[in-house]
């Protein structure tokens, strides 16, 4: 399979996940293409709406089932408006995958913190069940924050592990900021695990092996400071904090230089560079967080 060439894939299936939110379940319609594709949690694919134009895409998740793959689309402006119109049936072009992903093979046999906020959720879905599929990980933590109950992405699959989660040594807590019905519902039914808060609220009280965990971080700008803070609190190096960043993107392959950031001494591209860096990273590279 040629990374550079964009390949036709058929949409299997479309979900709504929450109003503004869909997962797209995608097949390509070559079986060989299909049998060949494989991708990292936290690569991306370049969608391709033909005549339209092309944007960037998380692939939401796990390469450890395979024969599809789903990418979770938030709707914002002209293109994701036009993918929300898309149906099962409907064909659309697919590059990728791109950027180099999670290291979760050097992650294998710690355990694995996973900080998610919004949207953040999308990437580390993938990770999420990458590791609970390959059980090559100690203690899976996920830590979710939401605005709503009606925002939380995967929202079966959170409840489910909120339920079940422990029997698989994953602990799931969940932090809203809007008071509904539904989340105190929730939150007496999973306290302390679901409260009203943001995600760094889910914190407290909480230790880790530092020497033995990885801190996976994926949210709205704004809540990157926080979470390290947090991290670095507990004195978590930097180098075992990883974070996936995004920038506006054009090629996706480091050609056309639209996602550089840094000075001199230190340059990345987000697109081929990242969009995975550790903390350690961002700290020599002026711009990145
Ligand atoms: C590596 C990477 C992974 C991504 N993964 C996902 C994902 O899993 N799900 C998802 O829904 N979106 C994801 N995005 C963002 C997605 O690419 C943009 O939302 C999309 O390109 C917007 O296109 P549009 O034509 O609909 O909006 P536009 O009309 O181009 O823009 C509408 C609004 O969205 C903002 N916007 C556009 N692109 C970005 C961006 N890259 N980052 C932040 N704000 C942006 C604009 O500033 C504007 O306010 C990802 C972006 C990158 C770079
Ligand atoms: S998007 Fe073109 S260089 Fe990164």
């Amino acid at each position: 399979m040629n990374p550079f060439q964009t390949y036709d894939a058929r949409i299997l299936e479309v979900k709504e996940l929450t109003p503004r939110e869909k997962l797209f379940t995608l097949r390509f319609v070559d079986p060989e293409i299909n049998k060949e594709f494989t991708y990292k949690p936290g690569q991306f694919v370049i969608v391709d709406i033909r005549g339209f134009g092309e944007f960037p895409i998380s692939l939401c998740s796990s390469p450890t089932r395979t024969g599809y793959f789903q990418l979770c689309v938030r709707r914002v402006g002209r293109m994701t408006k036009y993918m929300h119109t898309l149906k099962e049936g409907d064909i659309i072009g697919i590059r990728g995958p791109y950027g180099n992903g999670f290291p979760m093979e050097e992650m294998e046999g710690s355990n694995l913190l996973l900080v998610a906020g919004g949207l953040g959720m999308a990437p580390l879905r993938s990770v999420l069940w990458y590791a609970l599929d390959s059980g090559k990980y100690e203690q899976i933590y996920l830590f979710y924050g939401t605005k709503s109950y009606e925002d939380i992405l995967f929202r079966d699959e959170i409840i489910h592990l909120l339920k079940h989660g422990e029997a698989m040594n994953c602990r799931v807590k969940l932090a809203y900021e809007v008071e509904s019905p539904s989340c105190i519902y929730l939150e007496k039914g999973f306290a302390p695990k679901v409260c009203k808060g943001v995600v760094t609220d889910l914190f407290r009280g909480e230790e880790f092996d530092v020497e033995n965990t990885y801190a996976l971080i994926c949210g709205p700008p704004v809540m990157y400071k926080f979470v390290i803070k947090e991290l670095l609190d507990r004195k978590l190096s930097p180098g075992r904090i990883y974070m996936t960043l995004e920038r506006r993107m054009r090629c996706g392959i480091g050609k056309c230089g639209h996602c550089i950031v840094g000075t001199s001494t230190s340059i990345k591209y987000i697109c081929k560079d990242g969009p995975v860096f550790t903390y350690w990273e961002a700290l020599s590279t002026r711009g990145l967080i």
